[in-house]
Order: C-alpha cells, then structure tokens, then sequence
C-alpha cells in the first residue's frame, strides 16, 4: 500500500567542506567543498519519499536559487511541496566533516524560521488525511505543534524527533506525539531540561535495558521513545498498554554493518524510513520498521551528502534482504 507521510520541518542549501579534523578556534584549514540540499526536514521527507510513502513536505522558502533548487529536486522525488514564502533567504548550513565521518554544523535559518501556525493550519486537511506526521525542531514550535495537534486529533500518527538538542519544547506538545526519536546527546538534553536530569550522553549506550527503559518512561510516560545510538543501534522503549504487536515494551536493535564516510543526515535517514515504513505497512511489528530504518540510516551514511544520500528502498531491500 502507498502509505502516506506529512513532513514539516526546514529546507536547507547545505554547504559542506570535507576535512581531515574539524577547526578548533583560530585555527585556518583546507577542505574540499561541495554544496547539496538537506535541513533535516528535507532530508526526512526525501527519505520517507525514497523508502515509498507518498510524501508531502512542509516548509518555509525564500525567494531565491535556494527556493528554485527546492522546488525542482521536490518533483524530482515526487515530493509535494506545501511551502510559504518568505521574504527571508532560503535556509542554509555550514558542515564540517571529518576524515571519522563526523561532523559539525552551523545553520542560518532564513526562511525556515518564518514558517507560521496560520499556514500549517491551512494546511490541516492534508495533514488529517495523512497515515503519518514527523516533524523536527528545526521550524518554529507553534508551527510544529499545530501540525502535531491537527494530526493527533485526525487519529494521524504522529513522530517528533527533537533535533537539535539546543531547541527547547514546550510541555504541552508532548501529549500530541505519539514515537519520540531522540538521538543521546538529544535524549540527555530532552531529559535535563523537562526532569532535571542529569545524564551523560556518552554513557547512554552502555546503560542496562531496564535502567534506559525507566528513563525514557520518565522523560515521556505516553510516547513510544526510539532512542537512536549511532553505530550501537536503538533501543525503542514503549508505553505499557502500547505495544503495537510488539512482545516486550523494551528492546536494542543492533546497527548493521556499514562503511560511513558521512555521518550527515543518518538521523534523518532513519526518521524518514521509519516514517514511510510506518505508514505503508501499519500492521507490521514495530520492531521490522525500526529494522529497516536502521539499515536505510546505514545505507545513507556510505555516501557524502545529506538528502541525495539517501538510497531507495530496492537498494535497501537487495542489500540486507526484505524487511
Ligand atoms: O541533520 C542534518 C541536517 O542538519 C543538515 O542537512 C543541515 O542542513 C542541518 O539541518
Ligand atoms: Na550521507
């Protein structure tokens, strides 16, 4: 089945410089450099797009290259494009990845923090009609909690992946998502700032099942949280009562084996896949979707770039067998 994916979230003209470290300050360095679409919003929906979801994307332009460029890769992807225009430049990032596959990045937000509650919510028949809703914080919150609130009340699932960890969410928004697909440094973030928590992101991964089970149902009682680990996988922590089909309200899925050379956009990767898996097949256990999102996230961090990483579901497919 087409099953059908809403994304709102930022479109960015993403500039990228390939180094063997990234700078410290004052320090000058060489890199080589090239340009591609991303913001985690697109990246997402190019994702959901690739992995088969009929997919529409959400989201603030300027009036520029950068808006054109948007528009065409859109259609080129199948992608239907809702977006506001604004008379702020198209969004932009700035992307320092090292010889590890690692990253740094700077945003200029532009257009993409322009986006306003009044057009999302023109936008809310689309939105109830979808079978999934995911959005990130890289848009402003009333604008993501419109889109949440709409969707939740049309019986939409809905995903929040609260990225980056520096944006801050209001309470309130929490009873309108249904999965959370916060990354550690995310998770660690989330936690501190809603639980007065302390806990560090590097130790995560190495935490018991039971002791990260308590705290993602600490963070959000209600939500399906999918903590996402990097090369050590997830670990997807369910609400009591919510297991869509699932044996135990906790578990690790493990990573598969890659070869990344850029890590930029495997969480986008990941929430799209899942997004799109979600929607087409929503009868399947939750664990093949988070199965396939992990492999899609690996696939795409074997190639430079964040949206044209992303691979297509039949590449996925042939690689790791059909999920
Ligand atoms: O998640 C990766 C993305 O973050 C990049 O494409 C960049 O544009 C920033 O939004
Ligand atoms: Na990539």
């Amino acid at each position: 089945a087409h099953g059908r994916v809403t994304v709102l979230g930022s479109f960015n003209v993403d500039h990228v410089w390939r180094c063997t470290e990234l700078p410290v300050p004052g320090q000058t360095l060489g890199g080589e450099y090239s340009t591609g679409p991303g913001g985690k919003g697109f990246n997402q929906a190019t994702a959901a797009a690739r992995s088969g979801a009929s997919t529409a994307f959400i989201c603030a332009l300027g009036d520029d290259v950068g808006a054109q460029w948007a528009r065409a890769l859109a259609v080129a992807d199948d992608i239907d494009l809702l977006d506001e225009r604004s008379e702020l430049p198209t969004g932009t990032a700035g992307i320092y990845v090292d010889a590890a596959g690692r990253n740094s990045i700077v945003i200029g937000a532009g257009a993409n923090g322009a986006l306003s509650a009044t057009f999302v919510d023109a936008q809310r028949e689309r939105i109830a009609a979808s079978d999934v809703l995911l959005a990130q914080l890289e848009s402003p919150i009333p604008a993501v909690a419109s889109a949440l609130q709409t969707a939740h009340a049309a019986g939409v699932l809905t995903m929040l992946n609260p990225a980056p960890a520096n944006a801050v969410v209001p309470a309130g928004i929490w009873v309108h998502v249904d999965v959370a697909t916060p990354n550690e440094t995310e998770f660690c973030a989330h936690l501190a700032r809603d639980r007065g928590l302390t806990v560090d992101p590097d130790g995560v991964a190495a935490h018991d099942d039971a002791g990260l089970h308590a705290l993602c149902r600490l963070w959000q009682p209600a939500a399906t949280v999918v903590l996402t680990l990097g090369a050590a996988g997830c670990f997807v922590s369910h609400p009591a009562g919510r297991l869509r089909g699932d044996a135990s309200a906790h578990y690790r899925v493990a990573a598969v084996l890659v070869e990344p050379v850029d890590t930029t956009g495997a969480g986008d990767a990941f929430n799209g896949a899942l997004a799109a898996s979600l929607a087409c097949a929503p009868d399947r256990p939750f664990q093949q979707h988070i199965r396939f999102a992990g492999a899609y996230a690996g696939v795409s961090t074997e190639r430079m770039g964040a949206a044209l990483s992303m691979p297509h579901r039949d590449e996925v497919d042939r690689r790791f067998g059909r999920f």
